[in-house]
């Protein structure tokens, strides 16, 4: 949902195989018809989001939601994005008006089998498709470049944020992502600096520019699999150790109703 260009398909396909490496089981949910995560990861899944939620193939054929997932790594499965998206986005668009904000969290609504994670790697932009994300889950990673007037972008992001927390109240912007830390330049300093200070709770350690992880993807392996040594895979660990601790403590947390 952030600008492009910023980190997020990486994130959501590292952090993805991070947690999963640590025994986490992950569904990731392509959301951009650039059909990226299937590519990082080096799969080509048969099918995808387009037909998990209309529950049928291009031809029509009722599929079955299981078909449509694609089981990427251990523990790590994907529903994959492309082109077909277009249709998911006009498919919702005609659905009833009551409904088609609704339609992808319900269609994700866990059937007995475990899942830890669910994660969705979204668009640049603001569409149909990114209005369900935001009413289908909690906790927004929104991830900002420390290579450019990034502050502007994220204005823009907090408009949809506080209009989609009036329909879904349990939306909270959890983590934010400095991306793209290089120490040579002042500018990194500055916008690391000025979001620590405005995101005192949400902040996270940043991202380095790491060359390793871009050339991850060409290989179709993560950054874990690419190069275990890499600073790139020190910081996608390190936020992996995060979301994991975040929620063994959220589970320890005394619930009081
Ligand atoms: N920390 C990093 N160091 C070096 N290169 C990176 C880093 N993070 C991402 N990249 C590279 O930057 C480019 C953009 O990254 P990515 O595709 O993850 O961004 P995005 O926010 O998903 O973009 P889009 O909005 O187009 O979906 C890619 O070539 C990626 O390999
Ligand atoms: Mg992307």
């Amino acid at each position: 949902m952030a600008k492009g260009g910023v980190g997020k398909t990486t994130t959501a396909v590292n952090l993805a195989h991070g947690l999963a490496m640590q025994g986490k089981r992950v569904l990731l949910v392509d959301c951009d018809t650039q059909d990226q995560v299937a590519k990082f990861l080096g799969v080509k899944p048969a099918y995808g989001l387009y037909e998990f939620v209309t529950g049928r193939n291009g031809d029509g054929r009722p599929l079955a939601k299981m078909e449509t997932i694609h089981r990427a790594r251990e523990n790590l499965w994907v529903l994959a994005g492309g082109i077909k998206l277009v249709e998911l986005k006009h498919w919702l668009g005609e659905q009833p008006r009551e409904q088609r904000h609704n339609l992808l969290g319900q269609s994700l609504v866990p059937k007995g089998d475990r899942l830890d994670f669910l994660i969705f790697d979204c668009a640049p932009g603001w569409d149909i498709l990114s209005v369900n994300i935001l009413m289908a889950v909690q906790e927004i990673l929104c991830p900002v470049s420390l290579q450019a007037p990034a502050l502007e972008g994220l204005k823009t992001f907090f408009g949809y944020l506080i209009s989609a927390q009036k329909q879904n109240n349990a939306l909270n912007l959890k983590y934010i992502l400095p991306t793209l830390f290089d120490r040579r330049t002042r500018q990194s300093f500055d916008i690391y600096g000025r979001l620590k200070r405005l995101f005192t709770r949400q902040i996270c350690h940043p991202i380095r520019y790491n060359v390793r992880l871009s050339e991850a993807p060409a290989h179709g392996k993560t950054i874990f699999e690419y190069d275990r040594q890499a600073s790139g895979a020190q910081d996608y660990q390190k936020l992996t150790r995060r979301l994991i601790d975040d929620g063994i403590r959220a589970e320890q947390t005394p619930r009081f109703f």
